[in-house]
């Protein structure tokens, strides 16, 4: 969808045409976008790129907001089960919405499966946990996720499996789970600008996930001297996320993998990796570890609001649970 970017301050037909041909086609990417990256269109100045990105910001509504109005927003967070009491119980209730939540750990450590019961949990009524008002008929109706997965690891065959031992229609789950392979952090990319689009076009999205964040970007951008231009982009990636959280009142979950702590004397020896782009973007951050056989321990750290803590869960064929 393009929205009429003549509707911005200093913006004629000429302009509309050359902000659309380098990929700006609504107020909310030029309004999340930086002046550095819109003059580099030929013919915008620094000072016009400045007032059409305040002009988007205002037609988007994103300026300053009081605290009663953050609270007011607040108020529309709804939440989903992960299927672990213990584990929504050191969540404060279940995966939050309009904000991030991450899933570090080692190979076989669970972070797939985490999010392969999020997409079945979706569909099952009593597994979405609400106050009043959080979420109205229309959001209510056939909510939908997006699973960008970048690892090949999406199995359609284990969400029916899983949604057969809810006893929910597992045929359902799959035609409101919208799968995108990404084989590189383009398409990953790409795919989640994409989940714009298809909210636009009437798909209530309430859940998104990439699993994994890091492993393209991992794998492409090796060595120190791509590190600079790897969070870079890691970050704009995580932006993205993050507005999609909160425009729309989803869900946002992804998985990461951990590497050795080469300074590791105290504490952990591992952690997940990404940097701080990836810690200050993610709300809730878990590491999942193995237990002894079905049993995963997830430790939560790094809330804004909740204390540190473990859930012990356990994986087996009908899911997560206690
Ligand atoms: N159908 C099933 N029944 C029982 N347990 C299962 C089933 N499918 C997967 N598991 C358990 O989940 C584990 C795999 O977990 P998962 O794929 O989520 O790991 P991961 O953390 O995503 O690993 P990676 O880093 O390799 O992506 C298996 O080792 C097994 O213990
Ligand atoms: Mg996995």
């Amino acid at each position: 969808m393009v929205d009429n970017l003549t509707e911005l301050p200093g913006v004629g037909p000429s302009t509309a045409d050359k902000l659309i041909e380098a990929g700006y086609t609504d107020f909310m990417k030029i309004a999340t976008a930086t002046i550095g990256e819109l003059t580099d269109i030929e013919g915008i100045s620094e000072k016009a790129a400045a007032r059409m990105i305040m002009g988007a910001r205002e037609l988007c509504d994103l300026g300053f907001k009081s605290g009663a109005d953050l609270l007011d927003q607040r108020k529309t967070v709804w939440r989903l089960s992960t299927g672990s009491d213990e584990l929504d119980r050191i969540l404060n209730g279940g995966l939050e919405s309009q904000s991030i939540t991450e899933f570090a750990g080692i190979f076989g450590s669970g972070k797939t499966q985490v999010m392969h019961q999020a997409c079945v949990n979706l569909q099952c009524e009593d597994k979405l946990l609400m106050n009043e008002g959080a979420l109205n008929e229309d959001e209510l109706k056939e909510p939908k996720a997006v699973y960008i997965d970048t690892e090949g690891t999406f199995r359609p065959e284990r969400i029916v499996q899983m949604a057969e031992s809810l006893d929910i229609d597992g045929q359902k789950v799959l035609d409101n789970t919208f799968v995108a392979r990404a084989y590189n952090s383009d398409m990953q990319m790409l795919f989640a600008e994409k989940i714009e689009e298809l909210i636009k076009s009437g798909n209530n999205i309430k859940l998104v996930i990439v699993d994994s964040l890091t492993s393209t970007f991992r794998n492409e951008y090796t060595g120190r001297g791509k590190l600079a231009e790897r969070q870079q982009k890691l970050g704009r990636h995580m932006a993205l996320l993050n507005k999609l959280a909160d425009l729309h009142n989803c869900i946002v979950l992804i998985t990461n993998q951990v590497a050795a702590r080469p300074d590791a004397f105290f504490g952990a020896a591992e952690q997940a990796i990404g940097g701080h782009i990836v810690g200050h973007a993610a709300t809730f951050r878990f590491f999942l570890r193995k237990g002894k056989g079905d049993k995963r321990v997830a430790k939560l750290y790094d809330s804004p609001y909740l204390p540190d803590s473990e859930a012990i869960f356990r994986i087996t064929e009908k899911g997560i649970h206690d």
